[in-house]
């Protein structure tokens, strides 16, 4: 591995255009849950017939991909707001784990030295920005923030759990996490932002992330197109581990300090 290391700092260390594509695994190391290791639980659990004694069980007995949906909040939107606020309160109290700091550092070394660095993250947790990153596009929104459904005036509710559920908003109607469901468009800005920048980028990482859901796994392919160098940086092998130049197969959290203690200033 300590080879794919020193080449991906090497890589780094000389890209003019960087842009990394992050997923819930790099958040793992925060203690916050992955989406299909959830939803590999989710059958163990119902196999036994398990019932969701608690909100942490709500993640075990239930796919994420069945009550992150536009439908699921129609029909039960006291039991959605609770399972995202329980969510909500957990990515407030995680810190950000080393795999996020290096990817903040990655950035301040790519900029100082004149370059462009994109971080475009399917993560709703908002870690990156904690731990300094700046130019990140939100690609499936915020569970930090959240909307009227009416009026789509933005809230950002307080660190403890909401009180009232359904939660609604001054004008009365409900409030919904401002991230996106399954059915849903991506915000359009992000998804322009993301093109741009893989249009012109020389150098793609994509990390903590099973490359599965479209249109972010889409990303490093016309990044491969365009003539960049791609990487992988993910606990488990991928649909694009065949694909990209180097792939690590490593913890984000212990790859990624190395690869930035191995990168020129
Ligand atoms: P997944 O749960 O699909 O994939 C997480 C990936 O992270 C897996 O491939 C793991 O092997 C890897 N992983 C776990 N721990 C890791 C670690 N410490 N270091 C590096 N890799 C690690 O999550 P996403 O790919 O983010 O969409 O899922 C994409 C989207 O599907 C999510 O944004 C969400 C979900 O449904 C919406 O909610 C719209």
């Amino acid at each position: 591995m300590s080879g794919a290391v020193d080449a991906v700092a090497e890589l780094l260390s000389r890209a003019r255009r960087v842009v990394v594509l992050t997923g819930a695994g790099i958040s793992a190391e925060s203690g916050l849950r992955t989406f299909r290791e959830a939803a590999d639980r989710q059958e163990q659990s119902t196999s036994r017939g398990g019932v969701p004694p608690t909100m942490e069980g709500l993640w075990k007995s239930f796919d994420p991909q069945k009550l992150a949906t536009p439908e699921a909040f129609e029909a039960d939107p006291e039991m959605v707001t609770r399972w995202y606020d329980h969510r909500r309160v957990g990515c407030l109290a995680a810190q950000p784990n080393p795999g996020h700091v290096a990817l903040a550092e990655i950035e301040r070394r790519v900029v100082a030295r004149g370059g462009v660095f994109t971080l475009l993250t399917q993560n709703v947790d908002r870690l990156h920005q904690r731990a300094g990153s700046v130019n990140v596009v939100e690609l499936h929104g915020s569970i930090i923030e959240w909307r009227c459904v009416k009026t789509g005036r933005k809230v950002t509710p307080g660190p403890g759990a909401m009180t009232e559920f359904p939660p609604r908003s001054e004008c009365g109607a409900l409030l919904r996490p401002d991230v996106v469901w399954f059915g849903e468009m991506l915000p359009e800005t992000a998804v322009r932002a993301a093109q741009e920048a893989v249009a012109e980028c020389d150098v793609f990482l994509s990390v903590g992330t099973s490359a599965q859901v479209y249109p972010a796994a889409g990303f490093i392919h016309a990044a491969a197109r365009n003539g960049a160098k791609t990487v992988e940086v993910n606990k488990d092998p991928t649909p694009i581990s065949p694909m990209v130049d180097w792939s690590v197969l490593a913890k984000a959290g212990e790859v990624l300090p190395e690869v930035v203690g191995r990168m020129g200033e």
